[in-house]
């Protein structure tokens, strides 16, 4: 009988990325995925970004737990930044969990999973942050038919003091072009229409090669690819971001225009306690920039509040930041002390109270910024790539535009796949509603695009 295995993934889209690698060798080797409840062994691919994150996973580890104590079933496979970060105590705490490999060590794991299941319990952690043991595969069983993520840089030297990404993923390392440019032929042969390359600072991609070839030169030669229609990217890096990419997202129409870029605080003086490495004002520079060369561009942003030392006033600069910088989207988080970050042990922590606070009254005011940027699309008619259904239903269908919205729209399974353009009939300040006006086969749109 096939082994059947599930996966659970939490965290970054590099985390799916390795969830789709690893569900292509699985079943490339005969296992079958299942639901999590019939699965042999499930695969946690796990985060440590904040505490809330690895509270999640455990308290998951927690009811396998108690289902493996009665069935000897599902045995756990923790993989990803988690895995790194509590390394064997979690094979000394939960005895379900028979592997823990950090993310430079994923391709080790299709061949231990066998012993694992013979209750052989494995740690590969990464003890060296360069040393690398990578899947040889490109993603092509994925969660998506149409999309695909692919990690064009692993780890991050960046050292921001409250991250603790660089612990756990390892030193920045570029992977070369043509590995990245072969592996997305495969993933268009495959049916992928969308691409999304990812690095936690994709600006610094290329800075390790010595030929001069850079993270625009990648997204030109991706761009360029016939049969992709969409090239996304993430995450910016204002530090290291130069206008030659703005060139090319203004030249290259398969690249949307959609850009992340993590502001993080509007303070100054919080900036140079995160190491960030830019000023509020060279951060608003380039937001210009990025706007008058591509006007229709959404721009999003990430944001921290209460990191240790942010006094009101500073909040206050970030408050007024947003107002000025009118993003479409961001992500906020409250400050999470990481153990073994600079920041985790520098003083003046701000209380959780008071940090909970300041996330509501950001959030609320960047929920009504992106509600008027949303409610002003209403009557616009959008080009959409249906890629799913809504949470909500199967009479419901969404994707996403150009911009990276998210668009709700009725229809059924015949529109998977598809590019439509979308009359906007509503919005609310995460989603657009809309209606397709028309669609276009994914081949009809070859003819026409290329
Ligand atoms: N490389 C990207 C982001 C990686 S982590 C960048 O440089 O922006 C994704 C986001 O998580 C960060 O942008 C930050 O806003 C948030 N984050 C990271 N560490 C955090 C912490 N200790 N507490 C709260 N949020 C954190
Ligand atoms: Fe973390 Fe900073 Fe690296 Fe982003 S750039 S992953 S925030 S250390
Ligand atoms: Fe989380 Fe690791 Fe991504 S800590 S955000 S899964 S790089």
């Amino acid at each position: 009988m096939a082994l059947s295995f599930a996966m659970d993934i939490y965290g970054c889209q590099m985390n799916q990325y390795d969830g789709d690698r690893l569900r292509t060798v699985l079943t490339q080797k005969g296992w079958l995925e299942t639901d999590p409840s019939y699965a042999d062994i499930v695969i946690m691919i796990t985060c440590s970004i904040r505490e809330k994150a690895e509270q999640k996973v455990l308290s998951e580890i927690g009811r396998y737990g108690r289902i493996y104590r009665t069935k000897g079933r599902p045995v756990l496979a923790v993989v990803g930044c988690m895995a790194q970060n509590m390394g064997l105590d979690l094979l000394r705490k939960f005895p379900q969990v028979k592997a823990v490999v950090g993310p430079r060590h994923i391709g080790r794991l299709p061949d231990v999973l066998e012993g694992v299941l013979n209750h052989k319990a494995v740690a590969y952690l990464d003890e060296d942050p360069r040393e690398m043991v990578d899947l040889e595969v490109a993603p092509l069983v994925r969660s998506n038919p149409f999309k695909a993520f692919v990690t064009i840089a692993h780890g991050c030297d960046n050292f921001c003091t409250y991250c603790i990404v660089p612990y756990v993923r390892g030193r920045f390392v570029s992977r070369h072009p043509s590995e990245i440019l072969k592996e997305v032929n495969e993933l268009v042969e495959s049916g992928v229409i969308e691409v999304t390359l990812l690095g936690q600072n994709v600006d610094s991609y290329g800075k390790d090669f010595d030929n001069g070839y850079r993270f625009s030169n990648l997204l030109r030669d991706v761009s360029r690819i016939p049969g992709l229609l969409r090239v996304r990217f993430t995450t910016s890096h204002p530090k290291d971001f130069t206008d030659d990419v703005i060139e090319v997202m203004a030249s290259e129409p398969k690249i949307c225009p959609a850009i992340n870029l993590p502001i993080q605080s509007g303070s100054n003086r919080i900036l140079k306690k995160m190491n960030r490495g830019y000023t509020v004002e060279h951060y608003e520079e380039i937001v210009n920039h990025i706007r008058e060369a591509v006007p229709e561009v959404a721009i999003t942003s990430d944001l921290i509040v209460g990191f240790p030392g942010e006094a009101e006033d500073d909040f206050k600069d970030t408050l007024e930041m947003l107002k000025r910088m009118q993003f479409d989207l961001v992500h906020t988080a409250a400050y999470s002390p990481r153990n073994g970050t600079p920041a985790a042990v520098m003083p003046d922590q701000v209380p959780e109270e008071e940090k909970k606070r300041r996330l509501a009254i950001v959030n609320e005011l960047q929920d009504g910024i992106s509600l008027q940027k949303n409610l002003s699309l209403i009557g616009n008619v959008v080009e959409v790539l249906i890629d799913g259904y809504a949470p909500k239903g199967k009479s419901m269908l969404q994707g996403r535009t150009p911009t990276d919205k998210v668009v709700l729209i009725p229809g059924d399974e015949d529109m998977l796949g598809k590019l439509c353009q979308v009359h906007v009939t509503n919005a609310s300040h995460w989603y657009l509603y809309g209606e397709i006006i028309s669609s276009k086969d994914f081949s009809d749109v070859l003819e026409v695009k290329l």
